[in-house]
């Protein structure tokens, strides 16, 4: 298949990235800035295209690439309904002129799994792809749902959602904001304790980058029977924090780890327990998610972690 993938440099949409290529496919990567283009993308045999997808002008741009391809995926940081909907139509009206009775083209909506969050509680709260999407806890968030209806109820596309739940591996994403660095500030200032946001049930529903990335791979090339399906890309059981939290301190040799409250609607959203199972992955794809559990690996991620950001700092030194 032919792939471009908006926000290609992303956490999710570089992972899905090098997962299109290692699966044999022809890849081209969005990304707005030029250095990325030829330091991440050149190099691992992604196509780069250059621009700001958001804008005409740059519409203009990846449109004329998404024309030829099999497939579009956008991985894009999320921008709000209005922004994911204006690429939606740009991509429906780049590929609208394609001969008559020709393979419908492939769009699939990098989405969040907080849509489904209902809280903790008995079997009420339990979710997965076949409940309808109310998020009745985290309504932040609903906006996903305009995208997500377009996207599914387009008929002249393949129009497939993934939602990842809270993603980690490599530089950790919210993981790293949210719960390892500020252990990392806390050795490195020689305290003994750090601070983290936690629910009082420590639930949290996780999935590895390079597993969610791997059903992106896995609907895409399976369009045709999973056209019109959300797919949740998440593991089979919850983490929990504190066992996250306690890895930490083992590896670490910090003492201890508080509990703080939340700041925002984007804390209380990360730690607001989303009870469900994917199973419509590998009912239609055979997807399996492979990679250790947060806590579990914990030694591998908060390596990962640590290196991820030296190299940040490297990087921004040398700027
Ligand atoms: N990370 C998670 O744990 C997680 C979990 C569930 C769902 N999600 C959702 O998955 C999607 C991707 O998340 P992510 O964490 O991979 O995102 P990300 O790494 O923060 O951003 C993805 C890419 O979007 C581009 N971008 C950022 N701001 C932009 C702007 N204002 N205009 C145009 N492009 C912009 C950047 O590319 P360039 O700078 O190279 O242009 C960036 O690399 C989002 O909708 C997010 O909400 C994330």
């Amino acid at each position: 298949m032919k792939v471009l993938i908006l926000g290609a440099s992303g956490f999710i949409g570089s992972a899905v990235t090098h997962a299109f290529v290692r699966a044999g496919h022809i890849v081209w990567g969005q990304t707005r800035s030029q250095d990325t283009a030829d330091i991440q993308f050149g190099p691992r045999e992604i196509i780069p295209v250059v621009c700001d997808p958001t804008t005409t002008e740059g519409q203009a741009t990846w449109t004329k690439i998404a024309k030829q391809v099999d497939a579009v995926v956008d991985c894009l940081a999320a921008g709000g309904a209005e922004q994911a909907l204006s690429i939606l139509n740009a991509f429906l009206a780049a590929v609208k002129g394609r001969p008559k009775g020709s393979p419908r083209p492939t769009y699939v909506y990098c989405s969040g799994h907080y849509v489904m969050a209902r809280g903790y509680g008995g079997l009420d709260e339990w979710s997965d792809e076949r409940q309808p999407a109310e998020a009745p806890i985290n309504k932040g968030t609903i906006w996903r749902t305009k995208i997500e209806g377009a996207v599914l109820g387009e008929s002249s596309i393949n129009g497939i959602v993934v939602r990842p739940a809270c993603v980690y591996g490599s530089s950790g994403s919210y993981f790293g904001d949210y719960h390892f660095k500020p252990a990392l500030e806390a050795l490195n200032s020689g305290k003994s304790e750090f601070d983290s946001i936690i629910s009082a049930n420590g639930k949290i529903l996780t999935i590895h980058q390079d597993d969610a990335a791997e059903l992106f791979v896995r609907v895409a090339e399976a369009a045709p029977v999973c056209r019109g399906q959300v797919f949740l890309a998440a593991n089979p059981s919850t983490d929990n924090i504190r066992d996250i939290l306690d890895a930490i301190v083992r590896i670490t040799g910090l003492k201890a780890w508080k509990a703080k409250a939340p700041a925002d609607a984007y804390e209380t959203a990360w730690i607001t327990p989303l009870l469900a199972r994917p199973s419509l992955g590998n009912a239609l794809t055979g997807w399996q998610p492979k990679r250790m559990a947060v806590s579990d690996g914990m030694d591998v991620y908060w390596m990962s972690f640590v290196k991820s950001e030296e190299l940040k700092k490297n990087r921004q030194s040398k700027m």
